[in-house]
């Protein structure tokens, strides 16, 4: 359970970390100037660390999900199960976000498209803190 627990921190430090330097310190230069280069550059050397990381968060997290409550439990009205559906709903939308942004709009960036690339960093990088925060939750039994 500590691994685990130790696992699933440094995974998120690692996708949480990485996605705030792109949105609060790689972003507004680029966006100021019109040049997706400088995102470009951080999105192909952050891949090889925040892909592995992200996975390393699906299964730990899923893994943690276990301990706290059997998955045959999940779709009850236990608030941990809403914890759970929460998580769950929250990884689906940043692969969704994810995949949209590398597959749609990374091959084809330019300085005129760099707003929708900029709301899909923002989005996932939100996304990012929600998850962190819904994580935290569970010690206190509930989002708020
Ligand atoms: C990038 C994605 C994720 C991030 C940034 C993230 C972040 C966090 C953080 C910061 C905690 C708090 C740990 C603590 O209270 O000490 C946590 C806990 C937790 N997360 Fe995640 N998480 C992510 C993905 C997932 C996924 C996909 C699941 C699957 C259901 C999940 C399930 C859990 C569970 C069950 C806990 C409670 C662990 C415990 O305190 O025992 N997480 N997460």
């Amino acid at each position: 359970m500590r691994i685990l627990l130790f696992l699933h921190l440094i995974g998120a430090s690692i996708w949480l970390g990485g996605h705030l330097i792109l949105a609060l310190k790689i972003l507004p230069p680029a966006w100021r100037a019109r040049d997706p280069a400088p995102i470009r550059a951080f999105e192909e050397r952050y891949e090889a660390l925040g892909l592995p990381a992200l996975l390393l968060q699906v299964i730990t997290g899923i893994w943690l999900a276990t301990l706290w409550l059997p998955a045959n439990a999940w779709l009850s009205d236990n608030p941990l199960a809403s914890l759970i559906r929460l998580k769950l709903g929250l990884l689906a939308l940043t692969l969704m976000l994810g995949a949209h942004a590398r597959l749609r709009l990374i091959p084809r960036l330019s300085g005129a498209n760099l707003g929708g690339l900029a709301v899909h960093i923002y989005a996932i990088t939100l996304t990012a803190l929600a998850l962190a925060w819904v994580g935290v939750s569970f010690r206190f039994g509930g989002v708020l």
